[in-house]
């Protein structure tokens, strides 16, 4: 075999997990069937932002194709395709079963396949159960199926990836050793378990994220309601307190958090809460505009910028961000809406001409650029003197979701 490990799907795990094994001195064909994604990696060009990879991928080999089957030229194949969820509240899995399709002609005694992929609980034993069904294989002694869930979060691949302890699901009896074999190159400790509980270790891990960050957001609301401030009350709850701590609101959001819920809630027994979780983080667009609407009434030509389209301070990464929702209802209230992010690959303007004028500016995005008192005094130096900062992520530290500028001043002024 020409190839140590195939990975399929170069996205933002699959690439910088390519480059890693590359790095580890693995030979690696890396396959996607996105024809501008390969050109990018063929010219030695990052398709997104991920801190290290550039540097990685211009320094190692990495094989490419555009085809799944050639997967099958390395002994191990790991599966990295996206796993989002339809609007059924239900795991979309049809790029697993494609790949899957597609290698079942070439799988051969000895091969490992690993789903690096967030998966809905007995996804594993599913593929395994495909392949015994189509190819007459014994799993985890003829062949080897594995879930090794990636649990990095982006922008923090390389530090996390050979830290973060590494859950391996074997099926049968020999998969989770020969998937640690792979794994184990990366330096992280192995923890060997089952299928399932891999496959819900994984997706409980976001989901304790997104029911945690919702306890502040619905805090948020309920402080509104009741005149009273969000931030004030989370730090009598948090002062002193031994007992765990409430996290600070935000739009919380992003392409993991806002669908691995779904991967459990499809077959609940207790259907309903992580639905209300996932209302309830979804309603902070909304309450953002309501409360401008209740703080400078109709919004129909009130220019209102809007700072960060990405879901994650830092990153360039859009997917699913709520950024993107707040701008679509702006727009329902004919407001007339300008936009900077200076990561992102969606075209915005400059952040002179989003905040020249502005009557409100609302902090979107924790994007390190926003926060602090340079970024206040920009603001206030641009925007409309009496102009509303609305700044759910506490950037400016003025402890006020809504608050005026000239409210705020003080925080602008440079540290002395
Ligand atoms: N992004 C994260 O921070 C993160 C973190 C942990 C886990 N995950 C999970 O990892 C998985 C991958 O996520 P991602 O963010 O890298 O997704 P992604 O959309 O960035 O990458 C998927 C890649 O697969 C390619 N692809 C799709 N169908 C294909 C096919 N049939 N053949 C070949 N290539 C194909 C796409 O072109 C794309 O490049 C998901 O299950 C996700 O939930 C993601």
């Amino acid at each position: 075999m020409r190839y140590d490990v195939s990975i399929v799907g170069l996205g933002r795990i699959g690439l910088p997990l390519a480059l890693s094994f590359a790095d580890r001195g693995l030979r690696v064909l890396g396959i996607d069937n996105n024809p501008e994604r390969l050109s990018a990696l063929r010219e030695k060009r990052m398709p997104f932002d991920e801190p290290g990879a550039q540097e990685l991928l211009e320094r190692v080999d990495l094989g490419l194709s555009e085809r799944v089957g050639d997967a099958a030229d390395a002994q191990s194949i790991v599966l990295t395709l996206g796993t989002p969820a339809f609007s059924h509240i239900e795991i979309d899995m049809r790029d697993i079963r494609s790949a899957l399709d597609d290698l079942l002609p070439v799988l051969h005694e000895g091969h490992a396949l690993i789903l690096r992929s967030t998966v809905a609980p007995d996804t594993t034993e599913f593929v395994a159960g495909y392949l015994e069904k189509h190819r007459s294989f014994v799993v985890g002694e003829d062949v080897f199926v594995a879930h090794v869930p990636e649990r990095i979060a982006a922008g923090r691949f390389f530090e996390e990836a050979s830290t973060l302890p590494c859950i391996i699901g074997g099926v049968g009896e020999r998969s989770g050793e020969v998937a640690a074999k792979l794994f184990e190159v990366l330096g992280a400790p192995i923890v060997q378990t089952t299928p399932v509980q891999a496959e819900l270790a994984k997706i409980w891990t976001n989901i304790l994220r997104y029911a945690n960050f919702s306890l502040p957001n619905l805090l948020m609301m309920d402080c509104e309601q009741h005149g009273a401030n969000v931030f004030e009350v989370i730090d009598l709850i948090n002062r002193d307190y031994p007992r765990g701590g409430m996290a600070q609101p935000g739009l919380t959001a992003g392409t993991c958090l806002r669908k691995d819920f779904a991967f459990s809630e499809e077959r609940s027994p207790a259907p309903g809460m992580l639905l209300a979780v996932h209302r309830v983080n979804e309603t902070v667009p909304r309450f953002l505009v309501e409360g401008i609407k209740r703080r400078v009434g109709k919004l129909r030509g009130v220019k209102v910028a809007v700072l960060g389209l990405a879901f994650k301070a830092g990153t360039d990464d859009e997917r699913d961000s709520l950024a993107h929702k707040l701008v679509r209802l702006l727009e329902r209230e004919l407001a007339d809406v300008a936009i900077h992010d200076p990561h992102v690959q969606t075209p915005t303007q400059s952040f002179d001409e989003a905040v020249d004028a502005a009557d409100v500016v609302v902090i979107a995005t924790n994007h390190p650029e926003f926060c602090g008192p340079a970024a206040l005094r920009a603001i206030r130096s641009q925007a409309r003197e009496d102009a509303l900062v609305v700044d759910p992520w506490n950037c400016f530290g003025a402890a006020q979701v809504f608050a005026y500028t000239t409210e705020i001043q003080a925080l602008a002024a440079p540290a002395s």
